[in-house]
């Protein structure tokens, strides 16, 4: 078993050796990008935990992602990138003299010879180590207080994010190795809290059995897991952790991902606790959401398979006779969005909902969803490369359902059967999808396989 938290030299080795490669082609994009704006340079703030407010606590610390898209240095709050072009790129590490805290020292890593490392322990020898005239640079991150006195050219101008954004949804073979890693510790994890959950754990339980599963704290994961037993399935991004398990355990649906070198998986996967016609509703979903991951490919409109996505579920629901009409009145009417409100899938980069899904082009423009459908976080046509979640759902949510009963949704629905399913909140089975030439590799699937041998 190759999926574990333990270092792995094999791994190391192909990482450092696809690092190199991956930072050219990054340095050799930003580079266009930088004179297409006619920026000299670009700075790049790693960011800082923002200070809660009335407290002296910070948030967890979780660093640009236009800075984790450089560079994996996971904890070198106040540290900053310099880039530019033709020169190597500099990184100016924050490591303050703070007998409180551990700063942090020179990295050695897979990634760290490609740099120009440096360390400065306040802003005054930061702004040392950078050029003295920044009025021509570029700067990304947020605001702090001295940047100012940095004086940069731009504060993350738009044009220049569209630019680096578009580019991103393309991954290097560099940023594939992190992917699928980061799918395997999600594998890894997920068994283990389906583990739990048939033991009868809680909901917080369970996390923490998928935290000791991969590794990692809850602040180093691409986003706080959706646990949900029972009922609360049906919350999209239901955040509670009952630590108290229910009296009876009906369903499990598990979202969660974990984090590779800045890299996320992102990974849903709905349970029955018994064999019963939800958990015949989750195979149909399963069955449903493979067929449209057989259709990915370059060249694919992805706004054409989320509609697809929904003439599939009305199959789904009439098969489970949730629904008394055919496929496209139950599309046409807004059936289906009562059950499936969210988008089919959406770009996966060093950001969960990756940037760029709506960009027309390295220029910007937008690609709207089609309408009706507003959730639809991805609208270009699929490249090689590209990576993709592809997370068909199907929910008895409340209050979509009430206001569906009002109207002439209301017939065309059997309210005895959603009364049957809605203990069980609801279904989603999501996985992480990279284009090839011909068709498309599943991460998550692959790294589930991986895990049984
Ligand atoms: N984990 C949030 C999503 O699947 O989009
Ligand atoms: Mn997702
Ligand atoms: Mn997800």
């Amino acid at each position: 078993m190759t999926a574990s938290f333990a270092p792995d030299p094999s791994l190391q080795k192909s990482l450092q050796s696809a690092f190199a490669p991956h930072l050219r082609a990054l340095c050799e994009r930003t580079s266009v990008a930088l004179a297409a704006g006619g920026y000299t340079g670009l700075l790049v703030s790693a960011g800082t935990a923002p200070l809660l407010f009335a407290d002296d606590r910070t948030a967890p610390y979780v660093p640009n992602p236009h800075f984790r898209a450089w560079v994996p240095l996971a904890n070198a709050p106040g540290s900053f990138l310099w880039f530019e072009p033709g020169a190597k790129p500099r990184l100016l590490i924050h490591s303050p003299d703070d007998y409180w805290h551990r700063s942090p020292g020179i990295p050695d890593s897979y990634w760290s010879p490609e740099f120009d490392i440096h360390v400065a322990a306040d802003p005054a020898a930061i702004r040392a180590l950078l050029p003295s005239d920044l009025s021509r640079a570029a700067y990304l991150g947020e605001g702090f207080s001295f940047l100012t006195a940095l004086g940069p050219g731009a504060v993350n101008p738009p044009a220049l994010l569209r630019r680096l954004d578009y580019a991103r949804a393309a991954k290097s073979p560099y940023e594939l190795l992190c992917l699928r890693q980061a799918s395997r510790l999600g594998a890894l994890a997920h068994r283990a809290a389906e583990r739990a959950f048939s033991q009868g754990h809680s909901e917080l339980q369970i996390e923490l059995a998928f935290l000791a599963a991969c590794g990692q704290r809850e602040q180093d994961l691409p986003y706080n897991p959706i646990i949900a037993l029972n009922g609360a399935g049906a919350v999209l991004h239901y955040q509670h952790l009952d630590p108290l398990p229910p009296q009876i355990h009906r369903s499990l649906l598990i979202d969660a991902g974990c984090s590779f070198a800045g890299y996320p998986s992102d990974i849903t996967r709905t349970f029955s606790a018994h064999e019963d016609d939800f958990a015949a509703l989750v195979r149909a979903m399963d069955a449903m959401q493979q067929r449209l991951c057989a259709r990915v490919r370059p060249g694919l409109d992805w706004r054409e398979l989320h509609l697809d996505a929904h003439r599939e579920t009305a199959g789904v629901l009439h098969q489970a006779g949730i629904v008394r009409c055919g496929e496209d009145e139950a599309v046409a009417s807004g059936v289906t969005a009562v059950f499936f409100p969210h988008g089919v899938g959406h770009l996966l980069g060093v950001t969960v909902h990756d940037a760029g899904g709506w960009l027309r082009g390295p220029e910007g423009g937008q690609i709207p969803p089609p309408d009706g459908h507003p959730n639809l976080r991805l609208t270009r046509v699929l490249e090689e490369n590209f990576v993709v979640t592809m997370e068909p759902g199907l929910y008895f949510i409340e209050s979509l359902l009430a206001a569906a009963r009002g109207d002439a949704r209301g017939r065309r629905i059997d309210w005895a059967r959603v009364e049957q399913f809605a203990p069980c909140g609801g279904i989603r089975i999501e996985d992480d999808l990279a284009v090839t030439v011909r068709g498309c590799e599943n991460l998550t699937r692959d790294a589930f396989r991986e895990l049984t041998g």
